[in-house]
């Protein structure tokens, strides 16, 4: 059933062989700084990795998602912030413009994020609004040629060094979610701030702010889809994003579990290999089945998506799973590197931080269970 075309084993080869060269190479320091990858960005941008689904026609690669999964895997076992700066400017910056945008829209901004000239933001969450994406305090009120923007956004992946934010607004309070709309605002606004950088357990080297808003003019024409018709572009797009989460989730459980395999192979304990120790191998089985499971999951919520199928559940499902399953297997491969595995040089214990972020963002873990769930009841 997921037998890969020659097309899609080319990218996730040619993303193996970049993430092995480019990326892996300066990644412990890039973490221990929290410096962002701004060469790495740029290479990725010229591999085409960083509009993979867009159409050719606006500056993207025009792959399907299963390719997409299939590089953003790869990049993942190396590097998990140059594939979350990826994910996030592929899933919920250029597929929402590609899918909901005008065609004015899509020439003046999506082409220049999807050919990777600049990078783009995603702002949903607020201080008071992370899970409950309803409670939007932002405000957008129309003014007639414009909108007036006001409020704060945090935790705000590609924070400082997007060009093109991607930002959730409340227009009519009373309408709650009906209300919401969806705007394009460049960063050079005036009136818009770029607050403190946050120091973070894992993914350290993408750079995640809060944004502020003070009377941010934004023109009509960057209203993105219908009046009130934001919070169903939030939800859409991050439907697809978390197929983008859980593969990222995935990268790192199967680089984890690369590094661990190979170390017990070479580390000698007892007379022999440990890889020869029964508890190693259970640990190792274990492993590779939960890692294929997660796999499986994300392909088809990504075939679902390729063949313009329904795929809410599925990639609830995939994220899930696949988050929950890389914190275990991040953990294991910890645990097979002994002492060794705790220290930095060793690649294993960033992969378990950066592990972490995956059952947090685009939804925790118990936000998946209810859309899981929603999806189950409805049917
Ligand atoms: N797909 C499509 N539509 C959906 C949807 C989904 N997954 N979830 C809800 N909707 C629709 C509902 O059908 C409903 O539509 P109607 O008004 O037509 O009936 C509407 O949206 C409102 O839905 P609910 O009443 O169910 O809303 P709710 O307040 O109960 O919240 C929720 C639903 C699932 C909890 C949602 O708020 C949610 O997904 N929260 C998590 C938000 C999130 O993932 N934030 C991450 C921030 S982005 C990020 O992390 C990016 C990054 O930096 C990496």
């Amino acid at each position: 059933m997921f037998e890969l075309t020659e097309e899609q084993i080319a990218v996730r080869d040619a993303a193996r062989d970049f993430a092995q060269m480019e990326l892996l190479p300066g990644v412990i320091e890039r973490d221990e700084k929290q410096q962002f990858p701004v060469e790495q960005v740029k290479m990725m941008a010229e591999m085409g990795f960083m509009g993979m689904m867009t159409s050719t026609d606006y500056g993207g690669s025009g792959m399907d998602t299963v390719s997409y999964v299939l590089a953003m895997e790869e990049i993942s076992k190396v590097d998990a912030s140059c594939a979350v700066i990826m994910s996030v400017n592929n899933s919920l910056v250029c597929w929402g413009i590609e899918k909901h945008g005008t065609e004015e829209q899509k020439q003046k901004y999506l082409t220049r994020l999807a050919s990777g000239e600049t990078i783009g933001a995603f702002c949903l969450s607020e201080p008071e609004a992370g899970s409950d994406s309803t409670s939007q305090k932002t405000s957008a009120i129309d003014q007639g040629d414009y909108y007036l923007l006001n409020g704060t956004k945090n935790w705000i992946t590609n924070g400082k060094s997007s060009g093109i934010c991607v930002v959730i607004a409340q227009s009519h309070l009373e309408l709650r979610h009906k209300g919401i709309n969806t705007f394009i605002v460049e960063k050079e606004s005036e009136g818009l701030v770029v607050g403190k950088k946050e120091s973070k357990m894992g993914i350290r080297s993408s750079d995640t702010h809060s944004i502020m808003f003070t009377d941010v003019k934004v023109p009509k024409a960057n209203r993105i889809g219908e009046d009130g018709s934001g919070f169903k572009f939030a939800m859409a797009v991050l439907n697809g994003g978390r197929i983008g989460i859980a593969s990222q989730a995935l990268g790192i459980a199967s680089g984890a579990y690369e590094l661990a395999l190979s170390y017990s192979k070479e580390r000698v304990a007892f007379g022999k290999p440990i890889a020869q120790h029964q508890a190693i191998q259970f640990k190792l089985a274990e492993m590779a089945t939960k890692i294929d499971a997660a796999r499986l999951l994300v392909l088809k919520a990504a075939r679902l998506k390729d063949e313009g199928k329904t795929f809410v559940k599925e990639s609830a499902m995939a994220k899930l799973f696949a988050s929950e399953m890389a914190q275990q297997v991040t953990n294991e491969a910890v645990q097979i590197h002994g002492g060794y595995g705790y220290v930095k040089e060793y690649h294993v214990e960033r992969l378990m931080r950066d592990a972490k972020i995956t059952q947090i963002y685009e939804g925790t873990s118990e936000i998946q269970k209810i859309v899981i769930s929603r999806e189950l009841l409805r049917s």
